[in-house]
C-alpha cells in the first residue's frame, strides 16, 4: 500500500526532514582529516536527541549506530567506528534519518575529506546532478521509470554504473515504506505518481563496474571492483505542479 500523506501529516514530515538536513548541515565543519566515523557518530545523535528526535538507523534491523557512514568503495551502510578515521582525499558519504513526532525523515550527502582529486570530484558532481535530475522528473502523472532513466542516462554519459541493490524508497510512519524508487529503467513504465507521495531518491553511483557485495558485519555494503562510489538522497513530495524537497536545511553551515 502507497500511502498519501495529509496536509498535518505532511507539516509534521517537514519538521523531521528539515531536522535531518540541519543534522548534515552540522556536521560538515567535523568533517576534517583525522576525524573517526564514531566521532561524527556522536555528535549527529546528541544533536539529533537534543532536538527532540530519535536517530531511525540505531536499532533499525539490529543496525548498531545512530548514522550511516560510507568511505570511498563502501557504497552505503558503512557502520561508525573508531577504527574508521578519515584521510586527506577521501570522500565519506553521511546519512541521516530522524524520527520525529511519529515521521522519518531521511537524507545523505557525499562530503569530500580535505583535498580530493579531480577525478573522483567529478563522480560526486555527476552523482548529485542524477540525483537532481531524478527529482526534476517528480510531478503528478510521472511515472517511476521516467525517474530511473533519468538518472541511469546521466551516469552511463559519462562512464559511470548505477548500483540496481538497494533503491529509495517511500517514507513516512515507517522508515521504509511502499514504493521501491528504482535508480534505472524505462520512461513511460512503473508506478504512476500522484499529489501527497512522499519518498527518496538516493542514487549510488559507481566509478567502476556497478556489482557490490556486502562485507561480513552483514552491513557495509562495498563495491566488487573496489573503486569508489558516490551518493546524495533527498526526501521528495510530490506537489500538485510537480515536486518539493523536504530535506533543505534551515540551518546555515
Ligand atoms: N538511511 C538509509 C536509506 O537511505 C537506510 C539505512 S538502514 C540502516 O534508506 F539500518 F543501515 F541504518
Ligand atoms: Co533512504
Ligand atoms: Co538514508
Amino acid at each position: 500500500m502507497i500511502s498519501i500523506k495529509s496536509a498535518r501529516e505532511i507539516e509534521i514530515m517537514r519538521k523531521s526532514c528539515e531536522l535531518a538536513a540541519n543534522t548534515l548541515a552540522y556536521i560538515e565543519p567535523f568533517v576534517k582529516p583525522g576525524v573517526s566515523t564514531e566521532e561524527l557518530n556522536t555528535l549527529c545523535h546528541e544533536y539529533i536527541t537534543k532536538n527532540g528526535a530519535y536517530p531511525s538507523p540505531l536499532n533499525y534491523h539490529g543496525f548498531p549506530k545512530s548514522i550511516c557512514t560510507s568511505i570511498n568503495e563502501v557504497i552505503c551502510h558503512g557502520i561508525p567506528s573508531k577504527k574508521d578515521i578519515v584521510r586527506d582525499g577521501d570522500i565519506l558519504n553521511i546519512d541521516v534519518t530522524t524520527y520525529l513526532n511519529k515521521f522519518h525523515g531521511d537524507t545523505n550527502r557525499t562530503f569530500f575529506v580535505g583535498q580530493v582529486s579531480d577525478e573522483i570530484k567529478k563522480l560526486v558532481t555527476v552523482t548529485h546532478e542524477c540525483m537532481m535530475k531524478g527529482i526534476e522528473q517528480v510531478r503528478p502523472g510521472a511515472l517511476l521509470g521516467d525517474v530511473g532513466e533519468e538518472i541511469e542516462t546521466h551516469a552511463h554519459a559519462h562512464g559511470y554504473s548505477v548500483v540496481h541493490e538497494y533503491c529509495g524508497h517511500g517514507i513516512g510512519r515507517e522508515f521504509h515504506e511502499e514504493p521501491q524508487v528504482l535508480h534505472y529503467g524505462r520512461k513511460g513504465t512503473g508506478l504512476k505518481l500522484k499529489e501527497g507521495m512522499v519518498f527518496t531518491i538516493e542514487p549510488m553511483i559507481n566509478a567502476g563496474k556497478r556489482y557490490c557485495k556486502v562485507l561480513k558485519d552483514e552491513w557495509t555494503v562495498v563495491t566488487r571492483d573496489k573503486k569508489v562510489s558516490a551518493q546524495f538522497e533527498h526526501t521528495i513530495l510530490v506537489t500538485k505542479s510537480g515536486y518539493e524537497i523536504l530535506t533543505l536545511p534551515t540551518l546555515n553551515s
